[in-house]
């Protein structure tokens, strides 16, 4: 009796017509029903309706895109409702902030849970560039989203530095100021975008009006747009990246039986099914032109159905980012320290953590710290599709087992290289030995152009051993990577007053 009720609630729910203009599909039950499920929903044709088994493996991706996007939705939605209690005017910013704390029915839960969640993107899309280029995701004909993830990654520290400063408190106020002297260095325009940043020469009402506006309307535009672009280009290059099968012996004069699996020859699955640079060209409709079809780089069989398979699974994680974000908000406050003070600098004055590492080369040298590493940075990171040209290792993690080796080499090697340059310099530096030296002589014998020279050394060294542009990128990657992450840390635990080296554990050390 009761069921029965149930049942007939239940009908009469889902079979009204405002049920039905909303819901346009029953549950699915066969795979016709999934597709249309797929199709007519507008959240889930964002995705494909089928979906390439390898790309459901969570150890290849690591769903690291996905967080990355769930992050900024939820940066978006905490965003909008703090500026219902913030005005960007630095006589009240940081008495709003206070007022959130206090005040406010749970303002300090939503600060705490922008602030953390702008944290998490940015290590989380830097993973995720990470994995893409491990797993050589880079490669054609991905190439321009590499780029555009380049992009993504530069707006991403923008929104997250430019959201710093909104506080007003010393925190910010002395973040920014160092963070933006360092934009300054780099000759010509340096000084001009510093101005145009701070809309003056000191962090002021105009630097707070302009980091409002580039944090809460210019940034996230750009960011929602490049995504949605970068997303479309997924689709695009055929869903995500995975091990290329060799290319069918059709090529070479036979096609193989899809039943041998033996010594005859190898079995169809073994073989690329649509070749990608076969000899024979298609038109489609006149509309498409080309040496072979995308299909080429599908092959059907290989994948399931996106509903439940991929749509559950994007539920799972977003629940988890949502969890894990809610339960940081819940027991972790976000610092706010006395009020932004001009007169006051702390000793010493740290950028956000994420620019620790440029803090540190900057104390050696502004010209290394400030304008060639940031410079090879960004133009190598883009350039390394154009580079390593061959599709070698494509959706394979490190390539091989040599490249597993030689990226472990490189992430251990060089972690060590960072201290103890830093060491030498402290006692044997250009500026000890030979203290009236010429400022081109300390830019070139510092810590951070020694470790940059031996980066490359290192690099083209494997280049020679292995001849392989991709194993000698992934060496050049790794130890990058290492000395940038060893240069943070450094810069966040072990940097004192007057930026001399403290153990974390000594007293009056500041982080
Ligand atoms: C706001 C930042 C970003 C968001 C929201 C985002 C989102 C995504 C998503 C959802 C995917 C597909 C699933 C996945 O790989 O997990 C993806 C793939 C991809 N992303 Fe990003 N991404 C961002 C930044 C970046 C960055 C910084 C790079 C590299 C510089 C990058 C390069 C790529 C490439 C090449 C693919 C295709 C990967 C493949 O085919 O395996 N993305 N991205």
């Amino acid at each position: 009796m009761k069921g029965s009720v149930g049942k007939r609630i239940t009908t009469w729910v889902t079979g009204n017509r405002v049920w039905r203009s909303l819901f346009r599909h029953d549950l699915p039950h066969d795979d016709l029903g999934r597709m249309q499920t797929m199709f007519t929903n507008f959240f889930l044709h964002l995705v494909p309706a089928r979906v390439h088994f390898h790309s459901l493996r969570p150890g290849y991706t690591l769903g690291l895109g996905v967080i990355s996007l769930f992050l900024f939705a939820i940066l978006v939605v905490t965003g909008v409702l703090l500026m219902f209690f913030y005005v960007p005017w630095a006589e009240r910013a940081y008495h709003d902030m206070k007022d959130l704390e206090f005040a406010v029915s749970y303002g300090v839960i939503l600060r705490n849970m922008h602030r953390w969640a702008a944290h998490a993107m940015v290590a989380v899309v830097f993973l995720h560039m990470v994995r893409v280029f491990y797993t050589g995701s880079y490669k054609r004909p991905r190439e321009f989203n590499w780029v555009l993830g380049v992009l993504l990654w530069l707006l991403t520290l923008g929104l997250s530095f430019t959201g710093y400063l909104l506080p007003w408190d010393q925190l910010a106020f002395w973040a920014i100021t160092v963070g933006t002297s360092i934009a300054s260095y780099p000759p010509w325009i340096g000084k001009t975008l510093r101005v145009l940043l701070l809309g003056g020469n000191t962090v002021g009402q105009g630097a707070l009006l302009r980091f409002y506006v580039l944090h809460v309307v210019a940034l996230p535009v750009a960011v929602a747009l490049l995504v949605a672009v970068h997303l479309w280009r997924v689709r695009k290059d055929g869903g995500l990246s995975r091990p290329l099968t060799p290319a069918l012996p059709a090529i070479a004069g036979g096609v193989p039986d899809p039943a041998t699996k033996d010594a005859t020859g190898p079995a169809l699955a073994e073989y690329e099914i649509f070749p990608p640079f076969s000899q024979k060209t298609y038109g489609l409709m006149e509309l498409a032109w080309g040496t072979s079809p995308v299909v080429e780089t599908q092959a059907p069989e290989e994948e399931i159905p996106s509903w439940p398979h991929l749509t559950f699974r994007l539920l799972v994680l977003f629940v988890g980012v949502l969890a894990v974000m809610s339960t940081m908000a819940y027991f972790f406050d976000a610092p706010l320290e006395e009020l932004a003070n001009p007169t006051h600098p702390p000793n010493p004055a740290k950028a956000p953590w994420y620019f620790l590492g440029l803090q540190e080369l900057v104390s050696y040298s502004a010209l290394v710290g400030g304008v060639v590493v940031p410079a090879l940075l960004i133009l190598g990171l883009m350039s390394i599709p154009y580079v390593d040209l061959n599709r070698e290792g494509e959706g394979i993690w490190f390539t091989s087992q040599r490249g597993r080796r030689i990226a472990l080499a490189c992430l251990l090697g060089t972690a060590p290289l960072g201290p103890l340059l830093i060491y030498l310099n402290g006692h044997f530096g250009a500026r000890l030995l030979w203290p009236e030296a010429p400022q081109a002589v300390v830019d070139l014998l510092n810590p951070g152009s020694l470790l940059l020279f031996l980066i490359v050394l290192i690099s083209l060294m494997t280049w020679r051993v292995t001849g392989s542009r991709r194993a000698a990128a992934i060496a050049l990657f790794s130890a990058f990577l290492s000395a940038y992450v060893i240069l943070m840390i450094i810069g966040t635990f072990f940097r004192g007053p007057n930026w001399v080296w403290v153990w974390p554990w000594q007293a009056g050390a500041i982080y």
